[in-house]
């Protein structure tokens, strides 16, 4: 479709896209989260967390908790079993340390933040288990610890990982800080504070040992053989003895990404007890236990030709880290590819807080980076009194500027002209605060650019092929809720060419063949051609099967077509249908298994994803309320294989965008270490009535290289430069700079 056509189409009001093969089931409970699945002589763990900041347990007194009807049992430090994965030399009261380690959940006394396990109860059901927790008295020896991000900026360092490589981690193209001596300069810092992923659906486990040797856990998890892998490494079991099942997810955004410490205690108590051990975070739980977007700090500088070319861009970053682990994201690297400049510096360092540990959360740190250097760019344009498209586009990278290598495919330039056209950017008043509603609302528009590496990486899948024509392919992948399930089918219909409704796609269980975790967009291309492979590979099959004796001298497999699940050959004298080669062999089914990975193209081009949106705010002139009117979000994510999927993740990806922009802060009192407002009444994320129609546009261009569906990834992308391009118009609308987020009122007042 051209674009002229395209916008016809979503003129229209329909989206084309096959419907979510379990859409029905998730809309009516029918689906079956982790913390849903019955199972007999099922207990309830609840976790008791601490309530000082840092220091040691001195005492913990469970008697009450104990005697209190229904509990199991009460497990601390002082009586749980040893996990014997976790190596000797954890005992910082022997002068031992497990800095840099993941937390060893009841390993010893120390507190390393406020909030972490010390407890847990298992009880019969879960209020009994919630209120014998309520019983247990905890005493601390407190320890003077620091959570304050702004206090201890000084103190941060290089993570340990890049000191002990003896590099520096820091990154140099052409002259440092060339921006400083650049005609037209901007310099400006950036803050963006701890956001919490909060998905719908809490994290929970319930863990089942089957022997002494073998445990099934349901799990919440974006990544089925890292859930695998851990709790056989933390347990001393072989790999294929840990079963995880994780059949749908109710969101995760990057926390379920890896295995966490209450996911290791349930399976403890669960083989301490010979009970199935059920743990459902709670969501206070949730900004503690599951990380979060670390909070951070920016500094960029910028500098320009009188006419637009940037001649230096100097990126540095802090953001935080636990005092037990060392998180690091990629936070300044967008700052060396998206736009084409000679002269850039980055520079990042992390700081240890009395926090837990951050994670990635959608977009990861290329969001926060975003955030910076495309408020930076709007700043640069308006000094220059250049529009921001325009200066985008004096400055584009023609080739990926950091490797030094063509991009695989790279259509941002097209988003730019469809994005602007669509929301009407060039009709608008650029100078700020110089459009009003009739109703007296400040008008403002503004864009960012989000871009984010399309990955590949690799993945096995099978399928199975029944005689009477219908398929069952298997992957261990997941679907936290980009509708995995349903773009597989679609790929693997178009590669077997048969109707999408004889595929069904299996996923979320770990016996399943191997995929990699569900994050940084890359499912589609990673799974999605092990789903191609292994269709091309049965269809192979079938063709040998099809070419009978009789045939072998005249007919050459690559004589075949495939079309119509019917295999015909160029002289027609074969014409049978899939299921009828089966029936000709006595054959009950077909069995084919194929492992798909990246290759040469990975070191001959650079692979990313691109955007742009673009968003209209009104700004109430006397209260600073700031309503986001419209937005248009386009996307080059390559070949789109399902548009009304792939349209929820950039409706998805810019509502996260939204509330990044303006809601979204989990406040620590640095008095106590505490989290205040870790609840969904006072951590603010959109809700409906804050998000108007959401435009998400495509290019909907292969990729020649990327894999054979030429599609790359869309889900960092949706988020990454959508803070930027709201913070962008609350400019134009107020000629107000917020550059710490969230934009609240008070900030525009
Ligand atoms: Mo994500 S942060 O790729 O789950």
């Amino acid at each position: 479709m051209s674009l002229m056509e395209k916008q016809n189409f979503f003129n229209g009001g329909a989206v084309e896209g096959m419907d979510r093969v379990d859409g029905r089931l998730k809309v009516t409970g029918a689906a079956r989260y982790s913390a849903e699945f019955p199972i007999p002589k099922l207990t309830y763990g609840v976790l008791v967390t601490s309530t000082v900041a840092s220091g040691n347990v001195q005492s913990l007194d469970s008697k009450k908790a104990e005697r209190a009807p229904g509990v199991l049992a009460v497990f601390s430090h002082f009586n749980a079993p040893q996990i014997p994965g976790y190596s000797e030399g954890s005992n910082p009261a022997k002068g031992q340390t497990t800095k840099g380690q993941p937390l060893r959940v009841f390993s010893d006394d120390t507190i390393y933040f406020y909030g972490q396990p010390v407890a847990l109860v298992v009880a019969d059901t879960l209020e009994r288990a919630q209120f014998a927790a309520g019983l247990i008295q905890v005493q601390y020896q407190k320890a003077s610890f620091q959570t304050g991000f702004n206090e201890n900026i000084s103190h941060a360092d290089f993570p340990a990982q890049v000191k002990n490589r003896n590099s520096t981690g820091d990154y140099l193209r052409g002259e440092a800080e060339a921006y400083k001596n650049a005609a037209v300069k901007i310099e400006a810092e950036y803050v963006i504070p701890t956001e919490v992923h909060n998905p719908m659906e809490l994290q929970s486990i319930t863990a089942v040992w089957e022997a002494a040797d073998k445990v099934t856990i349901y799990d919440k998890t974006q990544s089925l053989k890292g859930s695998q892998g851990t709790i056989a490494q933390a347990f001393k079991i072989p790999a294929e003895n840990v079963q995880v099942v994780a059949t749908y997810v109710g969101g995760a955004f990057g926390n379920a990404l890896r295995t966490w410490p209450h996911e290791i205690a349930a399976v403890m108590a669960a083989q301490k007890l010979n009970r199935p051990v059920k743990i459902v975070i709670s969501r206070e739980q949730m900004f503690t236990m599951v990380g979060y977007r670390p909070y951070s700090w920016q500094k960029i500088g910028l500098g320009a030709t009188a006419d637009g070319k940037l001649v230096g861009i100097s990126h540095e970053a802090i953001s935080q880290t636990s005092a037990y682990e060392e998180f690091t994201e990629g936070i300044v690297n967008v700052s060396r590819f998206l736009y084409a400049c000679p002269n850039v510096n980055t520079r990042y360092r992390i700081l240890p807080l009395n926090v837990s540990t951050p994670t990635w959360m959608r977009g990861p740190g290329e969001a926060s980076g975003a955030f910076a250097l495309d408020c930076a760019m709007d700043e640069l344009a308006y000094q220059l009194n250049l529009d921001p498209i325009e200066l985008r586009l004096r400055n584009h990278a023609d080739i990926d500027p950091e490797k030094n290598l063509p991009w695989s495919s790279k259509y941002l330039k097209e988003c730019y002209q469809e994005a602007a056209d669509r929301i009407g950017w060039f009709k608008r008043n650029p100078k700020p605060r110089s459009m009003k509603t009739e109703d007296g609302m400040l008008i403002g528009y503004g864009m960012g650019t989000g871009s984010f590496s399309a990955g590949r990486s690799a993945a096995t899948a099978s399928i199975q092929m029944l005689a009477d024509g219908t398929y069952t392919i298997q992957c261990a992948t997941t679907d936290i809720g980009p509708g995995t399930a349903t773009a597989m089918i679609q790929i693997a219909s178009d590669a077997l060419q048969v109707p999408a409704d004889k595929i069904k796609f299996q996923l979320g269980n770990s016996s399943f063949p191997k995929a990699p975790s569900q994050g940084g967009s890359s499912t589609i291309s990673t799974v999605g051609s092990a789903v191609n492979a292994v269709c091309v590979s049965l269809k192979q099959k079938l063709g040998e099967l099809a070419i009978g004796q009789g045939e072998a001298e005249s007919v050459k497999p690559g004589d075949l077509t495939f079309e119509n699940g019917q295999i015909s050959s160029k002289d027609q004298s074969i014409k049978i249908a899939y299921a009828d080669v089966l029936k000709k062999h006595n054959l009950p089914l077909l069995d084919v298994t194929e492992e798909s990975k990246s290759g040469e193209e990975r070191k001959k081009y650079s692979f990313y994803s691109f955007s742009v949106h673009f968003v209209e705010v009104h700004v109430h002139p006397a209260t600073g309320e700031v309503k986001v009117k419209r937005v248009v979000s386009c996307a080059d994510a390559g070949k789109i294989i399902n548009h009304k999927t792939a349209g929820s993740q950039v409706i998805g990806g810019a509502i996260g965008g939204i509330g990044m922009a303006l809601m979204e802060e989990a406040v620590i009192d640095n008095r106590f270490g505490r989290y205040v407002n870790n609840n969904f009444a006072d951590y603010h994320v959109p809700v409906h009535a804050d998000i108007p129609a959401i435009d998400a546009v495509f290019i909907d261009k292969k990729d020649p290289y990327i894999n054979p569906m030429g599609s790359k990834g869309v889900g960092e992308i949706s988020l990454i430069g959508m803070a930027a391009a709201v913070a962008n118009a609350v400019f134009h609308a107020t000629g107000k700079r917020v550059r710490d987020l969230p934009i609240t009122p008070d900030k525009l007042i």
